[in-house]
């Protein structure tokens, strides 16, 4: 079995109410595409900023390319992030900026030189096949042309491991293929690791190696596209979309 890159043990947040994780226990492996589903307020996006580091846990263990970032100082959190590429819920661009400063925002704090940033940022940009739009504003680009805006920040910084949240979700499903191959293309092309959070089962089913299905904080599947498929567990089944909806009408 390959390396071990991110290492959740019994991971349990709140935030002074009932836990939101509830004992989360994962490990992802080098290289590998793994998908996180599960219906909203479920988590999902909590379990990624702990696994960042932007949230710290009330119990347990994340280690990240063998390091528990949560023990490290703010400073020293914001070095350890570089090997990580993180892909906000919604593009979370500035508006005020172009794609070129947007996309090179780290770098800028980085002081690295004009002339290298923008080498950089095009680089990124041929990524995710957006480098005519470097000097466009947010708000000149589509939604789906802004998530690929947010995808080519977060590979910026050359990282081991992106976590996507919600990379496809509000495209239509055209848009949310092209997304889909520039995240496998990245796997494929730089060996990067990803974790992608999504309630997009057909995108899951499509990219995972492995699907890990989150429900009330605590993960109660998980498996190859087709074990899930042949999960028989009700919840799954109905979550899969294989089951007819229960609808209560008062
Ligand atoms: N910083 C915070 N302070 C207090 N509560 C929070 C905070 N962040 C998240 N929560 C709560 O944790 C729960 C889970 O939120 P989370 O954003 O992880 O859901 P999610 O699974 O990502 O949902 P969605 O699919 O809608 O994005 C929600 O009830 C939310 O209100
Ligand atoms: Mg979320």
């Amino acid at each position: 079995m390959s390396e071990v890159v991110i290492r959740v043990r019994d991971l349990v947040k709140g935030f002074g109410g009932p836990r939101i994780l509830d004992g989360v226990s994962l490990e992802i492996h080098r290289g590998e595409t793994v998908c996180v589903l599960g219906r909203s307020g479920t988590g999902k996006s909590v379990l990624l900023k702990s696994i960042i580091a932007l949230l710290d846990p009330d119990a347990g263990l994340v280690e990240v390319l063998g390091r528990n970032l949560h023990a490290l100082t703010e400073r020293d959190r914001l070095t350890a992030r570089r090997d990580l590429g993180y892909v906000f819920q919604g593009a979370a661009l500035f508006d005020s900026l172009t794609v070129l400063e947007n996309v090179g925002f780290s770098l800028v704090q980085a002081h690295e030189k004009p002339d290298v940033i923008r080498k950089r940022v095009l680089e990124a940009l041929e990524e995710v096949g957006l480098a005519q739009a470097i000097d466009r504003f947010p708000s000149e680009l589509s939604g789906g042309m802004q998530k690929r805006v947010g995808l080519a920040r977060a590979i910026i910084s050359r990282p081991q491991i992106v976590l996507y949240d919600e990379p496809t979700t509000g495209l239509d499903p055209l848009t949310t293929d092209t997304i889909n191959q520039i995240i496998l293309a990245l796997q494929k092309s730089h060996g990067i690791t990803s974790v992608v959070v999504t309630h997009d089962i057909r995108s899951a089913l499509t990219i995972a190696d492995r699907i890990i299905m989150l429900e009330k904080g605590r993960i109660i599947a998980q498996g190859t596209p087709d074990e899930i498929r042949a999960n028989q567990d009700p919840w799954v089944q109905r979550f899969l979309g294989l089951q007819p909806p229960v609808v209560h009408v008062p």
